[in-house]
């Protein structure tokens, strides 16, 4: 709820738990009070005190100061000195701006973005409208409210209400300035193959910081930052959380001042990003979840969880029963056929799996990864009878379809290039660098998007299909076009990405009834924006289930279950089996959506017989991964990993642990089950929910490394 205190002139903003208030300060400025558990009374959090050499306005005295007090909003260059969250350069050439506060609006619901992602389903938000009068440029910063998950986005609107072009610069949605205590910065950091791995830093004083450069939104750091006390567990204590609802580059940055103060900011990478603003023009930032915890990360990531199924990704699938894959690309890479498939396919079906996607190498002359990108029609070799005909072959056997698409890439090696080397993103008289042996497309011009969309479109539209991997394989670079003239130049990499926006929304409105996955080279582009489209993710390329741990439980920090697609695999990187454990795997794979991707033509017996059961097994709890809260489970020593998943009327759970030390039993506390129910496992056993909160779980780990424990509640 969204209310306005005419007398002490202080806004609030209430959630289910939090409560998230400022006022304005000598009529023109914006003073944040408070951001924590919801509370009623908010005296006592505003102060103005005189500071040496912070700038002060004249007439308002040397109390107050831009530099000292928190703000919802800070501008370069007119007395904060600080990390600022805008800069436009104005007509006069210089980049000073001092917005002040204008007049606000409550309304029901949100303002909604045509070309971007948003958070569906507000509650209401509250835009606070501010002026800058040297430029003319008034700044429209909005609070959207989404009462049940704790969350607030955050987004900006700049407007250009004077007679001359100004350039934004910077353009930073979200602010949230705290008064310090001693805060761990928790980041989700990586490389390819290993990403979202947890990272914490204390905070120390000066600047530290997230970003990505790349064009996508990385598998270095992920758009998503938090700060913890040093107290804070999983289950206890506070926290902070942001996350982007964007695909490209971002910056993610913390201030501490010497006096601890802290501010948080995410938006827009100000090093690849400029906007040009006419007279006349909007500009619209991406959106920033922002929420709070009391109760530890655990209530943090349930917050996020809660907010990205409800509010980010498409309802029509978000509870809809995911396919179970066999996914081609780690058992045959590029070497596909029609008949291999329908050996694959075969093969699945007697397992119990109840999709066959078709990864890379289906399209144009794709042997290799040199070749093909950008030229999406079938490959007549592989599929002789055609796609259409393929498909029907599948659904015959009482199967689904997916395919695999990289619609923004083209390799030097195309049709496409050859007919149209215009159309990749490069700067002008710059040879352009390659990665994974290809090009970008520019997408920043309409005519490509159309030309790759129309593609697609037409070679899929008479094949059956209930499933799309939508894959994204190099980082950006060079990133200029030549549709656009010389003073723009600095705006293509957000166009790129707004423009890989329009071909996910044409696409996936082209393929309603299609479930898409989203992927780069694993987890390249998993974020908030991606997830509007495309309900889950492709995790990372590395599918060991040792490395696999570390890269789930930290995409589990921000992003839902739902989302993390899980492969049980061959691959065999970690020096605890000496030929992949099937059980250990799909232990592993529980922590999300589970495929698999190997080579099931070869199996032997008993791992057929694994694999089988394990789809039944997972088809009972399936449900309850797809719509439960997480709980990490705390104080865990290095090499243990696992978490409860309880569902909302806690009526169910499941525990998945493993132990990669090898301990064959132990003893883990479990919260938030419920103390007056009464439990039962799949075998039969009873447990007490009050004796389960106090002595928590027994667990015995089958091989000494793993164990998983699904029960019912049989009782009230
Ligand atoms: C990326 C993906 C893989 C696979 C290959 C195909 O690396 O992450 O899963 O689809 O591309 O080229």
């Amino acid at each position: 709820m969204i209310s306005f205190d005419l007398e002490e002139k202080i806004f609030r903003i209430d959630t289910r738990n939090t409560t998230y208030a400022f006022k304005i300060a000598h009529e023109k400025f914006l003073a944040h009070l408070y951001y924590g558990k919801k509370t009623d009374s908010l005296q006592g959090f505003y102060r103005e005190y005189p500071v040496d050499f912070a700038p002060y306005i004249e007439e308002i005295g040397a109390n107050f100061s831009l530099d000292t007090i928190p703000t919802e909003l800070s501008f370069f260059d007119s007395g904060d000195t600080k990390d600022t969250a805008i800069k436009i350069k104005n007509k006069n050439g210089d980049s000073s701006t001092l917005f002040y506060y204008k007049e606000h609006k409550i309304f029901k619901g949100r303002l909604e973005f045509e070309n971007m992602p948003y958070s569906r389903l507000a509650n209401e938000t509250l835009e606070i409208i501010y002026e800058d009068e040297t430029s003319g440029v008034e700044l429209h910063s909005y609070y959207s409210v989404f009462e049940n998950s704790d969350t607030i986005t955050r987004y900006l609107k700049f407007v250009n209400k004077g007679q001359n072009k100004v350039q934004i610069l910077q353009a930073t949605g979200c602010q949230l300035d705290l008064s310090g205590a001693d805060y761990t910065l928790v980041t989700l950091c990586g490389e390819y193959g290993k990403e979202r791995n947890i990272t914490e830093y204390p905070l120390h004083v000066g600047l530290q910081g997230i970003y990505s450069k790349r064009g996508h939104s990385s598998h270095q750091f992920n758009p998503f930052m938090a700060i913890k006390t040093s107290k804070t567990t999983e289950n206890t204590g506070e926290a902070y959380g942001l996350e982007f609802v964007y695909s490209g580059d971002f910056e993610a940055r913390a201030e501490m001042t010497y006096d601890k103060r802290v501010r948080l900011t995410m938006g827009l990478n100000r090093d690849t990003f400029t906007w040009n603003l006419q007279a006349g023009e909007e500009f619209i930032t991406p959106e920033v979840i922002m929420t709070y915890s009391s109760e530890g990360l655990n209530k943090l990531s349930q917050n996020f969880h809660s907010h990205i199924r409800e509010h980010i990704i498409n309802p029509k699938f978000v509870y809809q029963k995911r396919p179970i894959v066999i996914n081609t690309w780690e058992a045959m890479y590029f070497n596909i056929d029609e008949e291999i498939l329908l050996r694959y396919a075969e093969k699945a079906k007697q397992l119990g799996i109840d999709t066959v996607v078709i990864d890379d190498g289906w399209f144009g002359k794709r042997n290799d990864d040199s070749i093909g990108l950008g030229d999406w029609y079938v490959n007549q070799e592989k599929f002789k009878n055609g796609l259409a005909d393929f498909s029907e072959k599948i659904h015959a056997l009482g199967l689904k379809l997916g395919i695999w698409i990289e619609p923004e890439m083209v390799n030097p090696k195309s049709e496409l290039y050859k007919a149209h080397p215009e159309w990749v993103l490069q700067c002008k008289d710059r040879p352009c660098s390659l990665g994974r042996r290809q090009l970008v497309l520019d997408l920043t011009n309409d005519e490509v998007i159309e030309y790759i969309v129309e593609q697609i479109k037409t070679t899929l539209s008479e094949v059956k299909l209930e499933y799309i991997k939508w894959d994204f394989n190099r980082t950006l670079c060079e990133v200029g076009s030549l549709s656009l003239p010389k003073e723009r130049q600095g705006e293509a990499k957000h166009r790129f990405t707004l423009g890989s926006y329009k071909m996910h929304k044409k696409l996936t409105e082209a393929f309603p009834n299609v479930l898409f996955e989203g992927c780069s080279g694993g987890g390249g582009r998993f974020d908030a924006g991606i997830l509007f489209y495309c309900p889950q993710i492709w995790t990372s390329d590395n599918t060991d289930p040792v490395c696999r741990l570390a890269i789930q439980k930290g995409t589990s920090m921000a992003y839902p279950l739902s989302t993390i697609s899980a492969h049980v695999s061959d691959s065999l990187w970690n020096k605890l089996e000496s030929t992949p454990d099937y059980n250990f795997r799909f232990n592993v794979a529980l922590g999300g959506v589970l495929g698999y991707e190997m080579n099931i033509t070869r199996l032997s017996c008993d791992n057929e017989k694994k694999v089988t059961e394990q789809i039944k097994q997972y088809e009972k709890f399936a449900p309850l991964i797809l719509s439960g809260d997480v709980y990490r489970l705390d104080n865990l020593e290095d090499g243990e990993y696992g978490f409860v998943c309880v569902a909302k009327d806690k009526s169910e759970f499941l525990l998945v642990y493993q132990n990669l030390n090898g301990s064959t039993k132990k003893r883990v506390p479990i919260v938030s089950i419920d103390n007056r129910s009464i439990y039962k496992d799949d075998k039969g056993n009873i447990y007490r929910g009050e004796k389960l909160l106090k002595e928590g779980i027994e667990i015995v780990t089958t091989s000494g490394t793993y164990s998983y424990l699904h029960c019912f509640c049989e009782k009230k």
